[in-house]
């Protein structure tokens, strides 16, 4: 394997890195983000639906975890037709949530605990209910009439795909009013907007602006891929797209350093690296990684993790100092649109034999549930998605092994009221059960009663401490928040190994580390082709149950069935 490690960098790099670091405009490289859906966290104000108070109230709870940032999905007014991605005012707090000076004084606690704060930019559309809709619809000639994209047929654009195709049957909706079709790329209520225009790209820095000015640390550019269209395309990653993200970017860098943009851009590694821009001209500093997720909970099933390389060995190192966005779940269904055919009815019939389990491209289901609950196989894919180079994003819930409820509407079930304690109201709130924004889960295994934050974090051996013991592993692994990343050929498919080595963050403190991960359910022995000079090494252990030892220059690792270990090289 590897010819060179650890990995040096020029002192003049050094000098440059140290005062970023300093500066704290590079944060975001080695920093744990925990993804929260604000109605069902945790309720201040006794109403059932959660809000600012209930979050900021819930602060130290998210920092004793030991995540570094917070990212709360869209709170704008909103008639809520897709969990408020359908935006009916970019600059203010829908009032179930609170007042924007409830958010003002969530930003300035979270702030206060060293906590970062991430917001979505729904750039792509507005809801219909946007006024500037409304204004498009009716004036046609005022000047909102090309906020939105209108014709007169339906028939431009026909190489486009359809997303969400539960729902949709034509990405073009006739409207009555104006007598014209306008275009959407998601729900036909989330007019796409026109990014032709000078006045729409204009508003959507203001949107940007307004946030951060307010003290956010983050942006989410949703749905980004599909800003513009063009006949003859299928309208995904257009130049002229990332020509706007572009400049997007280097208003945040001029007026807003150290505030990151983070793609979500669901599509193959070389489109997704496109992203992150050039360093000459720089777009998103982290990306969504699409394409790994699928292939992770695919290897819990085969127990091969050749899908996992594949993706790696087509990962292109991402440009303009970027950093991957790692997840396992969030608030959507698990996408399967990076899988090919094969793979996706592989994995319906693993982890979605219901049909009401799937929804669009995808499953929609929580992590425990889709591991049967299993500690190891929460420990094993945690572990990994810690310790892979990128950015890890915990989706909230998922610490404490919570369920789904795969009855409810859309990707709803996967979004219930967190569990705090084992009260029926599971201590999200105090109002009567049936004013709940939605209801608890109840299902056997999952009731609050079984699965709470409160009967989980006095005990030492709980999947939650686990957890925050691992995420405290990994902050003092400096290799593995920012290290370079080498895959470890092996012969045994069952195998995962790497090095993290080198990291730009701590100049000078690169202790490089070794992962390995067995997804078989046996005990799997191998032996590791490392390099010469790795003989004189001391392996100090870090986590996970595997052995590893060398003999005259020979390196053997010992790992039990469904676990992993990690190691640091001093
Ligand atoms: C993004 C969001 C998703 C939403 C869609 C349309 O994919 O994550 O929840 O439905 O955009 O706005
Ligand atoms: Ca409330």
């Amino acid at each position: 394997m590897t010819d060179q490690m650890p990995v040096t960098i020029s002192p003049e790099d050094a000098v440059e890195l140290a005062a970023e670091a300093r500066s704290d405009l590079e944060w975001f490289r080695n920093a744990v983000f925990y993804q929260v859906v604000l109605p069902s966290f945790s309720d201040g104000n006794k109403d059932g639906i959660g809000d600012f108070i209930g979050l900021t109230n819930k602060l130290s709870y998210i920092s004793w975890l030991g995540v570094d940032a917070i990212w709360v999905p869209p709170f704008y007014p909103s008639p809520l037709g897709d969990a408020g991605y359908d935006v009916a005012d970019y600059c203010d707090v829908a009032p179930q949530y609170g007042t924007l000076g409830d958010f003002d004084r969530f930003i300035e606690e979270a702030h206060r605990q060293g906590i970062k704060v991430v917001v979505d930019l729904v750039m792509n559309h507005t809801s219909s209910a946007h006024p500037w809709f409304e204004a498009s619809r009716t004036d046609p000639g005022g000047p909102y009439g090309d906020y939105y994209v209108w014709s007169d047929t339906d028939e431009a654009y026909p190489d486009v795909r359809i997303i969400f195709v539960d729902t949709e049957e034509s990405n073009w909706a006739w409207d009555e009013v104006r007598g014209q079709y306008y275009w959407h790329r998601f729900f036909s209520h989330q007019p796409d907007l026109n990014f032709e225009n000078p006045a729409v790209r204009q508003e959507m820095l203001e949107a940007a602006r307004f946030w951060c000015d307010r003290g956010v640390d983050g942006l989410r550019l949703d749905a980004i891929p599909y800003l513009y269209e063009a006949e003859g395309t299928n309208g995904e990653n257009l130049p002229a797209t990332h020509e706007f993200i572009a400049e997007v970017r280097k208003m945040m860098d001029e007026e807003y350093p150290g505030v990151v943009l983070i793609a979500e851009a669901n599509q193959p590694p070389n489109e997704v690296v496109q992203y992150f821009g050039t360093n000459e001209s720089p777009e998103c500093h982290l990306c969504f990684h699409f394409p790994l997720m699928p292939q992770i909970f695919k290897s819990l099933k085969s127990e091969s993790t050749d899908g996992i390389r594949a993706v790696w060995e087509h990962t292109p190192v991402p440009p303009a100092r970027g950093i991957w966005g790692l997840f396992l779940r969030n608030h959507d269904e698990l996408t399967l649109e990076m899988v090919s055919d094969e793979e996706r009815w592989q994995m319906y019939k693993w982890y979605a034999p219901e049909p009401r389990m799937r929804a669009n491209v995808g499953i929609r289901r929580r992590l425990s549930p889709l591991v049967d609950g299993s500690r190891q196989d929460l420990e094993l894919v945690h572990a990994l998605l810690l310790s892979l180079p990128g950015a890890p994003f915990l989706y909230y819930g998922d610490e404490i092994g919570m369920g789904d409820t795969i009855e409810l509407f859309d990707r709803d079930g996967v979004r219930t009221p967190m569990q705090w304690d084992d009260s029926e109201g599971a201590g999200f709130s105090e109002a009567p059960l049936e004013r709940f924004y939605l209801p608890v889960v109840d299902r056997e295994g999952y009731s609050p009663a079984e699965v709470s934050v409160a009967a989980q974090e006095g005990h030492p051996d709980s999947w939650l401490n686990w957890l925050r013991g691992l995420l405290a592993a990994r902050k003092a692994a400096l290799a593995l928040q920012d290290g370079h990343f080498e895959i470890i050929p092996t012969d045994n498919e069952a195998i995962f190994a790497f090095w993290r080595h080198g990291t730009w963050r701590a100049i000078g403190d690169n202790a490089p580390v070794l992962c390995v991960y067995n997804f078989s359910h046996e005990d799997q022995e191998i032996s590791l082709e490392l390099r010469e000079t790795d003989e004189s090494a001391s392996v100090r252990w870090i986590a996970g149950a595997a052995v590893v030892e060398h003999t005259r220059g020979q390196w053997f690792a010992t790992i039990p069935a469904r676990n992993f270990g990690w190691f640091e090289l001093q």
